[in-house]
C-alpha cells in the first residue's frame, strides 16, 4: 500500500489514541506487525507555543518507523505552521490531520470533529499543509448522517491533496454504543482513488476479514482492541495471510508484553505512576480473577508495587 511517496509493508495500522499510543506501546505494536503507527493527536497551538507536554507526545525513535504524527487544530494557518515545525524537528513519515475527535474540550476549541461542519476549511487545511511539507498528508474523519455528504467531503479532501483517508464509520454524535457502519466505508472506497483505511469495531481476525471483504478498503486501522493487546496485529495478520487462527497468548506471554512495555517506558524516560497502573490493568484484561487484580493494582501506592503485583502472576 502506498500513501503518496510512502510505501507501507502491510495494511494493518494502529489507530492514534490519546494517552495510549505512546512510544513504548507503538514499538510493541510495530513488533507484532503494525504496518504504520501514529502518535496520539498533538495540539497545533501547543507545538507553536512550545508546550512541553505537547512536545512530549511526539517522542519517537527510528525502530518504530514508519511513524505518522497526528495534528489537531482549528485553523489552516495554525496547522500549516505546526506541520512545518513537526516536519523540521521530528521528521515524521507522514502527517495526519484529525477531523474526527468528538471530545467536548476538543470540539469546543473548534478542533477535531468540529471541523466537519466546515468542509471547505477541511479542504483548505489539507491543501495548505500538503503544500507546506514534503511528507504525505492524510486525514482521519468520522462520517456524516448522510452518505452523499460524506462522499462529497472525502472527494474534496482527495482533490485538495490528501494521500489517504481513514474513515471511522460513526458520526460525531454516535458514541461507541452504535455499531460502525462499514457500508459507508465501501462507498468512500468506490468514490476515491487514494487509499482508504477502514476504522471502527475491528476487534479480531473475523471482523478484520469481513471489513476487507465488505468495503474493499486498502487497509484497516485498529484502536481499542489493541489496548493492552498489541499481539492482535500478529493474530490478524497471520489469519489474513493463511486463514488460520493463532492460539491466544497465555498469561506469561501477556505479562512478557507488559514487562517489555515497562522496559521501553524506562528506556525512554516515560514511566509515570498513572500510566503504569493503566497499562497493568490493560495488559491483564481477560485474565482469571481480573476484578480482584484490578482492585489490587488500583490500590498500589507506587510503580514498584504494581511491578510486584504483576511479577506475582508469572507462573
Ligand atoms: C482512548 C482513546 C483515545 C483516542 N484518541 C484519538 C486520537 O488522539 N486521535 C484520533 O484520531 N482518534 C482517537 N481515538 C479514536 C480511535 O483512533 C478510533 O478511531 C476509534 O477508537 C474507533 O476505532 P476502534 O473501534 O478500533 O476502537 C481515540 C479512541 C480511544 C478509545
Amino acid at each position: 500500500m502506498q500513501f503518496g511517496s510512502l510505501k507501507l509493508h502491510g495494511n494493518i495500522l494502529l489507530a492514534p489514541m490519546a494517552d495510549v499510543t505512546n512510544l513504548p506501546f507503538r514499538l510493541l505494536c510495530k513488533k507484532y506487525g503494525a504496518a504504520l503507527v501514529y502518535t496520539e493527536m498533538v495540539d497545533a497551538d501547543g507545538l507553536i507555543y512550545h508546550s512541553r507536554k505537547t512536545i512530549s507526545r511526539i517522542v519517537s525513535c527510528q525502530e518504530e518507523r514508519p511513524l505518522g504524527i497526528q495534528l489537531s487544530g482549528s485553523s489552516a494557518e495554525g496547522l500549516n505552521l505546526a506541520a512545518r515545525l513537526v516536519e523540521e524537528q521530528h521528521n515524521p513519515d507522514l502527517i495526519d490531520i484529525n477531523f474526527g475527535c468528538p471530545a467536548r474540550h476538543i470540539v469546543k476549541k473548534g478542533c477535531g470533529a468540529a471541523m466537519m461542519n466546515n468542509p471547505q476549511l477541511m479542504a483548505d487545511i489539507v491543501g495548505q499543509v500538503s503544500d507546506a511539507v514534503s511528507v504525505p498528508v492524510t486525514a482521519k474523519l468520522r462520517v456524516y448522517d448522510n452518505v452523499d455528504r460524506t462522499l462529497k467531503v472525502v472527494r474534496m479532501l482527495e482533490d485538495a491533496g490528501a494521500s489517504a483517508i481513514t474513515v471511522h464509520a460513526r458520526t460525531q454524535h454516535q458514541n461507541y454504543a452504535h455499531k460502525a457502519d462499514w457500508d459507508v466505508i465501501g462507498a468512500v472506497r468506490e468514490e476515491l482513488s487514494i487509499p482508504v483505511i477502514a476504522n471502527g469495531d475491528i476487534v479480531d481476525e473475523v471482523t478484520a476479514q469481513t471489513v476487507f471483504e465488505q468495503t474493499h478498503c486498502d487497509g484497516i486501522m485498529i484502536g481499542r482492541a489493541a489496548i493492552g493487546n498489541p499481539y492482535i496485529f500478529r493474530r490478524i495478520g497471520h489469519y489474513l495471510e493463511t486463514g488460520e487462527f493463532l492460539r491466544p497468548q497465555d498469561v506469561n506471554e501477556q505479562l512478557d508484553d507488559f514487562f517489555e512495555y515497562m522496559e521501553l517506558a524506562g528506556k525512554y524516560d516515560m514511566l509515570d505512576y498513572a500510566g503504569v497502573k493503566l497499562n497493568a490493568k490493560w495488559f491483564t484484561r481477560g485474565l482469571e480473577g481480573g476484578r480482584l487484580l484490578r482492585t489490587k493494582i488500583n490500590a498500589a501506592r507506587d510503580i514498584d508495587e504494581v511491578i510486584g503485583i504483576m511479577g506475582g502472576l508469572i507462573s
